[in-house]
């Protein structure tokens, strides 16, 4: 037996990959594009285990997905592939269409005429997992109730009405085709492996070297972060039991503002990483607002809880010192992944945000 899981080399994909392998005897195929988010050093605790296959190529492809079905002949696609960065998407549209749109549109209709041609056990068996973003809902107000799977969509960027229309094709995938579909809408995820161009991992690496911490606006936006482990089992109890055309939202029950956050990673490298020029929080640094940046986004969790009996098993405060000691032990990975193409984000995206006063 064997999963198809797309996106195995980013962050959450990867971490999928590596508890997959821990826990499970299945094979895994994994198939990623390598764009500058996948990176084969986060899987590289798994390098020669006959029960990972890792196969460089692009959703897009659909010969080449079509060639993977039929050779490895999966119980279940689990698809992660995507551009996932919104700072990116407001600088780069394009891209986010075309893999988290087109990606999934071609996804979906291999894994169509592969699920058509199985025997009839095999096809009630199968599953295809789609992993999106809560952010398809929009931002909420300080005193709204937390996203519920019944919210109407309303995504604010290029990469949240991305996601939003591949979660609606894999919807209709499901109505029209009867393709045996299941959703997951997750929010804010942290955690080991995390590319250093999102909140967490950057505060954590730009702290270390000395560079300011850049807070967009008041940093009084909120977020609902979960720990990624806990993500990657929400997917694992969704894929054995959850119902077909299904939406999950998963979070950690843990909103926070983002000032709150960075002020944490501070105090946790005081301790763990102490400076000889006094607390990290002496870099933090106000600058220019994202355009259109949502406000606040919260998760009801209650339904995955009552169907599948799932929880987080990390708090943040037990998640984010796991974090925080991640990055002080893994240092080469770091800096491997701060490639010159890193380099060069970094400046376009914070070069015209002036320092807030
Ligand atoms: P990531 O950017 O770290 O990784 C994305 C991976 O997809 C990379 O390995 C990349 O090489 C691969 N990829 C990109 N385009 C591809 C293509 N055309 N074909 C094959 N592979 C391709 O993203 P992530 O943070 O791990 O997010 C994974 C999924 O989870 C995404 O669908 C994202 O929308 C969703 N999600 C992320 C979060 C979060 O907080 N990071 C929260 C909720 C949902
Ligand atoms: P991010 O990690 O990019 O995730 P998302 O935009 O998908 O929520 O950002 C998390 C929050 O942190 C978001 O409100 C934007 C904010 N942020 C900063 O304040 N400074 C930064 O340098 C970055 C990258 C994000």
């Amino acid at each position: 037996m064997s999963i198809l899981v797309t996106g195995g080399a980013g962050f959450i994909g990867g971490n999928f990959v590596l508890d997959w392998v821990e826990q499970s005897d299945e094979t895994v195929i994994n198939l990623d594009k390598l764009t500058y988010a996948g990176n084969l050093q986060t899987l590289a605790s798994i390098k020669g285990s006959a029960q990972h296959v890792f196969v460089e190529g692009d959703i897009c492809d659909r010969g080449l997905v079509d060639a993977l079905l039929a050779t490895h002949k999966p119980r279940a696609i689990v698809h992660f592939a995507a551009e996932s960065h919104v700072d990116r998407s407001i600088h780069g549209p394009g891209e986010f269409v075309r893999t988290n749109v087109e990606g999934t549109f071609a996804l979906l209709e291999a894994a169509r005429a592969y699920w058509s041609e199985l025997k009839d056990d095999e096809k009630a068996a199968f599953r295809f997992h789609h992993v999106s973003t809560d952010e398809v809902y929009g931002s909420l107000g300080p005193q709204d109730p937390p996203f519920a799977e019944t919210n109407p969509y309303e995504p604010n960027s290029p990469y949240s009405a991305s996601k939003a229309a591949s979660d609606h094709l894999v919807r209709a995938w499901h109505h029209t085709y009867g393709l045996p579909v299941t959703t997951s809408n997750c929010s804010n995820n942290y955690g080991p492996f995390h590319f250093p161009e999102k909140l967490i991992p950057l505060i954590i690496t730009n702290a270390l070297a000395g560079k300011p911490l850049p807070v967009y606006g008041d940093g009084q936006q909120v977020r609902d972060w979960l720990y990624v482990k806990d993500h990657c089992s929400a997917i694992r109890a969704i894929l054995a039991g959850g119902r077909l055309g299904e939406v999950y939202n998963v979070g950690g029950w843990n909103e926070k503002p983002n000032i709150e956050i960075v002020k944490t990673v501070c105090a946790l490298l005081d301790e763990l990483a102490p400076s000889a020029e006094g607390s990290y929080s002496r870099l933090i640094t106000y600058v220019t607002d994202r355009p259109g940046h949502d406000r606040r986004y919260a998760i009801d969790a209650r339904k995955i809880e009552r169907e599948l009996g799932w929880r987080p098993a990390e708090t943040f405060e037990t998640g984010i010192r796991k974090t925080v000691a991640w990055y002080l032990e893994n240092t080469e990975w770091v800096r491997n992944v701060q490639s010159g193409a890193y380099r060069d984000w970094v400046a376009k995206n914070y070069a015209d945000r002036a320092e807030a006063k």
